[in-house]
């Protein structure tokens, strides 16, 4: 910790920012296996959102892993530090009154603790509940076939674990629901939270 830097205070609070979106900021944490839909359904509460005229964004596993992330494996020790820094962006998102998605695999248990504890703003576990096999079955990207062929090491699901959440806020059985009724329940439990108005 360098002693010589100093928090400095906003100008605009949170009260005013919430006045001025119509809405709170808080973080969608979704959470499922490589191939579940996270990112699908994720888009599709956004695109809901942005209808609605709320202000939200979307930080997505692949795509953060292009950029501020492109220097993290796939060890535990890379993904906890994935983890970590998603945490403080979405805290930035939120800190400037937006509602942030972040769909990353997410896979221990107390890693998503750890992000909850960490969240200044409201933090809503959605647990995108797709059976590997199905995900295996789909494989957009080809990525299980080569786990299962020993090209890839530390494959979620294959060679490393996926602890699904115990008590996650909105739960979405996928294998049971259009990705339109998934996104739908997300946007539901907003409403019902009085985040949304
Ligand atoms: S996390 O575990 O650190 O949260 P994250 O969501 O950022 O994972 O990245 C997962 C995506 O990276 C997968 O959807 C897949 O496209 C790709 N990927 C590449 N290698 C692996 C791997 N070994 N395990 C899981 N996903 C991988």
């Amino acid at each position: 910790m360098n002693q010589n830097i100093v928090w400095h205070h906003a100008s605009v609070s949170a009260a005013e920012r919430v006045a001025q979106k119509g809405h709170k900021p808080c973080i969608l944490w979704y959470t499922g296996l490589s191939g579940s839909g996270k990112s699908t359904i994720a888009n599709a509460v956004d695109r809901l959102l942005f209808m609605r005229g709320c202000h939200s964004y979307l930080l997505d596993g692949d795509n953060v892993r292009h950029g501020l992330n492109k220097d993290l494996g796939f060890d535990d020790t890379s993904r906890v530090e994935n983890i970590r820094r998603i945490t403080e962006v979405a805290n930035l998102f939120t800190d400037s009154g937006l509602i942030v998605g972040t769909a990353f695999i997410s896979p221990f248990e107390a890693d998503r603790a750890q992000a909850r504890a960490l969240a200044s703003a409201d933090f809503v576990e959605v647990y995108v509940d797709t059976p590997l096999s199905v995900c295996e079955q789909r494989d957009p990207k080809g990525l299980y076939k080569k786990a299962r062929a020993g090209e890839i090491a530390h494959f979620t699901g294959i060679d490393s674990p996926y602890e699904a959440p115990s008590h996650p806020d909105v739960h979405l059985k996928t294998a049971e629901m259009s990705i339109e009724q998934a996104a739908e329940q997300v946007v539901d439990y907003l409403q019902d939270q009085g985040i949304l108005k």
